[in-house]
Parts: C-alpha cells; sequence; structure tokens
C-alpha cells in the first residue's frame, strides 16, 4: 500500500517508535501516535520579506562596494556601451555567430556540440559549465560508466519505422521521450536566451524540463516558451523557509507540476578548473579574462550587448545576479536535514511530485519515500561536488532494488548519447535527466542547439530501440535481463564492482 504524502512520515516515525520501544505485544504501527501537525507551519509576514530584503540589499551593496577600481571603471564603461550593443546586435550578431550556428547544424554528436560550445564560450564560462570536482574523476567516471556494459539485440523481431513508442511519465506527467532537460542554475551565462531557449526547444520535442530556483529567465517566461508543458522546479537546500515558501508559492501560481530537492549541495564541491580558468563573479576583467573575451567575440557580444542577468525565481532579488553571489551562499544550509526535508514536501502538499535528488544509496531512497518524496533522483550533481562520488548508472541497481518497482527513480549524470538513456532505463530508471549534453547545445547555438542536442539523443534513443527489437519502454524493462549485459572485459577491470548488469540485481561495493 502507497500511504499519502502526510502519513508517511508520521507512519514511519510511529514504525520505528514501536519497534524501539514498545512490549511486542503491542507492537502494531498506530499511525494515530504521532502529533499530526509536527510539521512547522511557515507564515510569509511583511516583517520577514522586509528583513529579507534589507539582507539582500546589504549584501548586494557590499558585493558591489567590494569591486577595485578596474572593475568597478570596466563595469561603467559597460553600462555605456550596452545600448550600442544592443541597437546593432540584430545586425551583427547573425554575422559574428555564423560560425557558431553552422558547427551547431554540422553537429553529429554530443561531442560535436562540446566543442562547438567550447569555441563559442568565454573560457571561464565553459570551465564552469565543463568542469567537476577537484581531479574530475567523478565526472570522467559518469561518463564512462556506460561503457562497462553492454546491449543484445533480438533478430527479426519486426518492429518497423515509426513503431517505437518512448512515452514515459515524468512525475506525473506525460512526454514523449524518456529524457529530460534537468535543472542548471543561471543559464544566460551561457546564451543570454539561456532558460527560455531551452524551454521552446523542451516543447518543441515535448520532453519535460526541470527548472533552477536559480533560474536567470522568469517563471513567466518559462511559461511563456512552454505553456501547456510540464515543469519541475528544483530547489536547493536553503535556510530561509519564507523565502522557499515564497518561491513555492509563485511554482504553484505559475503551474509547476513537479518539486525536486537538490540534496548534494549543501556543500560547495571544490571546482579546480575554475581557479584554473580564472572564474569569477563579478567578473574581474583582468588581462586573461579580457583575451579570452576577444577570443569568444560571439559570446562576448552577447554578455556586452544584454541586460545583466539576475536570479529571477529569487524573491525580491532586483539586482544582478553577480552582485547576489554572497546572499545565495550564506542561504545554504548544510545542516539541512531530514525534518527540513518533510518540511518541503508538506508544503508542496497535493500540488504533485517530489523528488529528492542526489540519492546515492539504497538506505537513503528508503527513507526519503518515508519521508514524504514520491520520487528518487540518483544523482552525483554531474560529478562537481564530491571528488570520486560513484556513478549513478552504477548505483541505480541498489536504489531501485531498496525502493521497490513502484516507487519512480530518475536518474542523471554522464548522458551524452541516447544509448546512455537506454541503458539506464533497462537498469533500472524510469526516465533519464540530461544536463550537459543540452546546456552544450545551448552554449554554442541557443535554442538551436538545444533543439539540435534533443533532436540526437531522440533519434539515438528510437534507432537504439528499433534496433534492440523493443518497442516500449515497458517492454525494454520487462526484456532488460536478457538485453543488458556486463562487459566481462570492464567487470574485470573495475576489480569486482559489478556483480551484474541486470536491471534490479544488487551492486555490490568494490572488492578491494
Ligand atoms: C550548481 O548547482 C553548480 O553545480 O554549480
Amino acid at each position: 500500500m502507497v500511504l499519502s504524502r502526510a502519513l508517511r512520515p508520521i507512519a514511519a516515525r510511529s514504525l520505528s517508535t514501536a519497534t524501539k520501544s514498545a512490549p511486542a505485544a503491542s507492537a502494531t504501527p498506530s499511525v494515530g501516535l504521532a502529533p499530526p501537525n509536527a510539521v512547522e507551519d511557515v507564515q510569509v509576514t511583511a516583517e520577514a520579506t522586509a528583513a529579507r530584503k534589507q539582507e539582500m540589499a546589504k549584501a548586494a551593496k557590499a558585493k558591489v562596494g567590494g569591486k577595485s577600481g578596474w572593475q568597478a571603471f570596466v563595469s561603467g564603461a559597460l553600462d555605456v556601451v550596452r545600448p550600442v550593443a544592443a541597437a546593432a546586435w540584430p545586425t551583427l550578431m547573425p554575422i559574428i555567430d555564423a560560425p557558431s550556428q553552422k558547427r551547431v547544424r554540422d553537429a553529429a554528436s554530443i561531442e560535436d556540440l562540446r566543442k562547438a560550445a567550447e569555441k563559442r564560450m568565454h573560457a571561464m564560462t565553459y570551465g564552469y559549465l565543463a568542469g567537476g570536482a577537484d581531479e574530475e574523476i567523478a565526472l570522467r567516471r559518469s561518463v564512462s560508466c556506460y561503457e562497462d556494459v553492454e546491449l543484445r539485440h533480438a533478430v527479426l523481431h519486426g518492429v518497423g519505422h515509426g513503431e517505437t513508442d518512448l512515452r514515459t511519465n515524468i512525475m506525473g506527467v506525460e512526454a514523449d521521450l524518456p529524457f529530460f532537460v534537468t535543472s542548471c542554475a543561471g543559464q544566460r551565462m551561457f546564451h543570454s536566451d539561456g532558460e527560455v531557449a531551452t524551454a521552446t526547444a523542451a516543447a518543441k520535442h515535448n520532453v519535460a524540463m526541470a527548472l533552477s530556483q536559480l533560474t536567470t529567465s522568469t517563471f513567466e517566461d518559462v511559461r511563456g516558451a512552454a505553456p501547456n508543458h510540464a515543469k519541475i522546479l528544483q530547489l536547493y537546500v536553503w535556510r530561509d523557509r519564507v523565502l522557499l515558501k515564497e518561491v513555492l508559492d509563485r511554482a504553484k501560481e505559475v503551474g509547476f507540476t513537479g518539486l525536486a530537492l537538490t540534496a548534494d549541495f549543501s556543500w560547495v564541491g571544490n571546482r579546480e578548473r575554475e581557479t584554473r580558468t580564472g572564474f569569477t563573479v563579478p567578473p574581474n576583467y583582468s588581462w586573461r579574462q579580457t583575451v579570452d573575451a576577444m577570443k569568444s567575440p560571439a559570446w562576448t557580444y552577447d554578455f556586452m550587448s544584454r541586460v545583466p542577468y539576475g536570479y529571477k525565481a529569487v524573491p525580491d532579488a532586483d539586482f544582478p545576479a553577480e552582485s547576489l553571489v554572497d546572499f545565495i551562499a550564506q542561504q545554504m544550509k548544510p545542516e539541512f536535514d531530514w525534518k527540513d526535508a518533510e518540511w518541503l514536501c508538506s508544503e508542496w502538499g497535493d500540488t504533485g511530485k517530489v523528488a529528492l535528488k542526489g540519492v546515492a544509496r539504497g538506505e537513503d531512497a528508503k527513507r526519503a519515500v518515508e519521508t514524504g518524496f514520491d520520487t528518487i533522483w540518483v544523482s552525483n550533481h554531474g560529478g562537481r561536488q564530491l571528488e570520486s562520488s560513484v556513478a549513478p548508472f552504477d548505483v541505480l541497481p541498489e536504489v531501485r532494488a531498496a525502493v521497490g518497482p513502484d516507487v519512480e527513480v530518475i536518474m542523471d549524470g554522464g548522458v551524452r548519447r541516447g544509448l546512455d538513456v537506454i541503458k539506464a532505463l533497462a537498469r533500472g530508471a524510469d526516465s533519464v535527466a540530461c544536463g550537459r549534453a543540452y546546456l552544450y547545445g545551448l552554449a554554442a547555438g541557443g535554442e538551436p542547439g538545444v533543439d539540435k542536442a534533443l533532436t540526437i539523443l531522440s533519434k539515438d534513443c528510437h534507432l537504439a530501440m528499433g534496433l534492440l527489437g523493443c518497442r516500449t519502454v515497458a517492454e525494454l524493462k520487462e526484456r532488460a535481463p536478457e538485453i543488458l549485459l556486463v562487459n566481462q572485459a570492464s567487470a574485470r577491470r573495475q576489480g569486482g564492482i559489478f556483480q551484474g548488469g541486470q536491471a534490479g540485481k544488487v551492486l555490490q561495493p568494490c572488492l578491494q
């Protein structure tokens, strides 16, 4: 039996109290034992919002005041140049951007889009997008893990063109494809059309979209780009419950259907690549940043001609995003725990499904369900947080085994081909979230770039299904044990990490 969200934490608490302390004869769990309104009722008051506005303004002022003389001079000069650059944009941009648009058109793979993104972007923003934690071992493993399994096809199965149906229910909403575009903060840093370009392309392919709490486009603009489209809001583990509640209330009004709590971003990972590429917020306009800006004219012109972006889902954040980095950093709450998560689930109430994103252990997955989450999202934050964190694909079977077949499991991490999506589905995921794969497209060419990425992934998925002889995702999952095999050579290389490639089989920890 699946209990309603509100009852699940109470039942779990009652069960654990009963098993810990009650005599065996009366150990039957009783839902009525726990206080019914144990979850804090947060009110948005004028006082609380005024205090936050003040705090935000103070942090922004300190950030602007902390700029060096040179930074202040260049920012001021850019403010003067901006209207002129914006006026010339319709004429100049198509010319400056033509090589990048051509690269997008010519791209045959996500890797081609990555190269196109690297060419178009400023080196420091490319470093932010493409980089991972420390030496990027986790990042590389998240990509290479798919090579450890192989697919065994059937022959003479009679599956014709147009007969593969990849429709999937993602957090309660039907989508045409089993993968979706996942949240990423500050997409206007990559391309000035940002999240709106992502939403437009996602709507075109009818794939689901998760939008970051640190979106640089407004909820309304994203909804305008994809009006009838399922949207999931991704939240960080922030301190200020009033602020979170305001964000949730607005998201409900705008029609978000799902909520995802990113739980693996409680501390900020060590991004060595960002240090190496000289990434600073705000830009320090050093020689290095200036030279790199000249090497990426399309990105730089885009940056110079558009209004500086802000964090549009953060209430009262009427400041450029670059002034708010300290405020945002202070909002991160490393102590955010299961009680906070329970509060968040109860705030979302019956609006739609809630996912816990960042799960890497079966135990955590079980506890998430007891806490009130509907969906388990297996992720290591794109290898950007804990270095050497296990690849999401590797722990999928453990998580699936822990929650059983009826709980929705999403996975992200290292997806660069539709084949990776198919492998993840066969290994136990219900759907797969893609990040860099489409963000490279966005950075390389705005909406046409995202469209190209989704086209590549979609074609890949249909082709793989056709060659495997599977018509639907359900059929793929059913036949997974005979389709998905462990590549024995890589299993040996992994020193025993793989005990089996079949969906539902539990991975054993590395034996050494
Ligand atoms: C934000 O979520 C990041 O990974 O930088």
